[in-house]
């Protein structure tokens, strides 16, 4: 393929735009490289949890980011090439990305990239979507379905969405090396990565959403107290098979899902604490009605238009995270 030659100013836009996509405890596990007009993403190992042994929601993070950065891109009037996994033998190399000028810029594209920056996750409860029939087939086909299944769950899994989460809390309870990352990874004061407990949620408020992690429990006033418990949708993105590869795959569709919620006004939570112990990821497994290895799942829902919005949590800064070579 030949590519344009993409100027140094606007790779270092559209990769602080992809930077905003969701990981795991905000750990930002990519690196990026950009000379000779191709860009490079690479997972950075040294920031893989070690409870994530086989770095797969690191990766699921990377994927996301490497959907952001598609969208921004064709929002700044690029169309981004990516070949995935390019070097068999250098698994963290993740994709190369080479940039061809687009004729035109739609609204959509623009729209779509403004979305990177309006979501954040939301960890209250929500009201039930409104016209969600309409919005399903749109979400579908964000998904790229050859790669990625996306299921709706059905109002009677609650239940047992709650089981598994309790499920997931008690064999966490003595689980030493997981509680010490999850304190590590949240913080009272506002860092470059990492959780702020801005973001976090109340014993109470949490227990209205019962399906959530639990994360250390903050101390305000009850928020959201006209929703007495979350109505929102959930939806489950899984894959065939757990290769790199899958995970990569999922995030890609995570950031899809996430950006085309947000267009339309949806508020969002990824969950992945019941996708992480074999035990409770089976139990999501038989809910699907297809054999697959359950990755994400997403909390989609409605908050009150009147709320003040929640500052955005904070990022690493571009000098950490992309290289330039001349
Ligand atoms: C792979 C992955 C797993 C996540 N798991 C959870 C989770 O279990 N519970 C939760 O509340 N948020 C979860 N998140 C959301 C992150 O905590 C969030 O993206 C991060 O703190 C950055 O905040 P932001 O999404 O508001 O920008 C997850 C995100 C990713 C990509």
């Amino acid at each position: 393929m030949s590519s344009t030659v993409v100027e140094t100013k606007v790779i270092e836009n559209v990769v602080w735009s992809a930077c905003r996509a969701p990981s795991l405890y905000n750990i930002q596990p990519w690196q990026w490289v950009f000379g000779g007009g191709q860009l490079r993403l690479f997972l950075d190992p040294s920031r893989v949890t070690d409870t994530d042994q086989s770095a797969r929601e690191a990766l699921i993070g990377c994927g996301a980011a490497l959907d952001h950065l598609r969208v921004a891109a064709a929002a700044a009037g690029w169309r981004a090439h990516i070949d995935r996994f390019p070097m068999p033998d250098s698994p963290n190399h993740l994709a190369s990305i080479e940039f061809a000028r687009m004729d035109c810029v739609t609204d959509e594209d623009r729209r779509r990239a403004g979305a990177i920056w309006k979501r954040h996750t939301d960890r209250l409860p929500f009201s039930a979507p409104t016209d969600w029939e309409s919005f399903e087939p749109r979400l579908n086909s964000a998904v790229d379905a050859a790669t990625v299944h996306l299921d709706i769950l059905p109002g009677d899994a609650r239940p047992r969405l709650r089981e598994a989460a309790q499920i997931a809390e008690s064999l966490r309870f003595y689980d030493v090396p997981y509680n010490n990352e999850l304190h590590w990874w949240t913080a009272p004061f506002e860092a470059s990565e990492g959780i702020p407990y801005s973001a976090l949620v109340s014993a109470a408020e949490g227990g209205r959403v019962g399906i959530d992690r639990a994360f250390p429990v903050t101390h305000q006033p009850e928020r959201r107290a006209e929703i007495p418990e979350d109505q929102g949708q959930i939806l489950v993105l899984s894959t065939d098979n757990s290769a790199r590869a899958d995970a990569l795959a999922s995030g890609e569709a995570l950031s899809a899902v996430l950006l085309e919620c947000t267009m339309a006004g949806l508020a969002t939570c990824p969950v992945t604490q019941l996708t992480e112990l074999y035990v409770t990821r089976e139990l999501i497994q038989s809910l699907l009605d297809h054999d697959a290895v359950p990755q994400v799942l997403v909390r989609v829902g409605v908050v009150p238009v009147t709320e003040k919005k929640s500052p955005p949590t904070p990022r690493r800064p571009l000098s950490e995270v992309l290289r330039l070579k001349s």
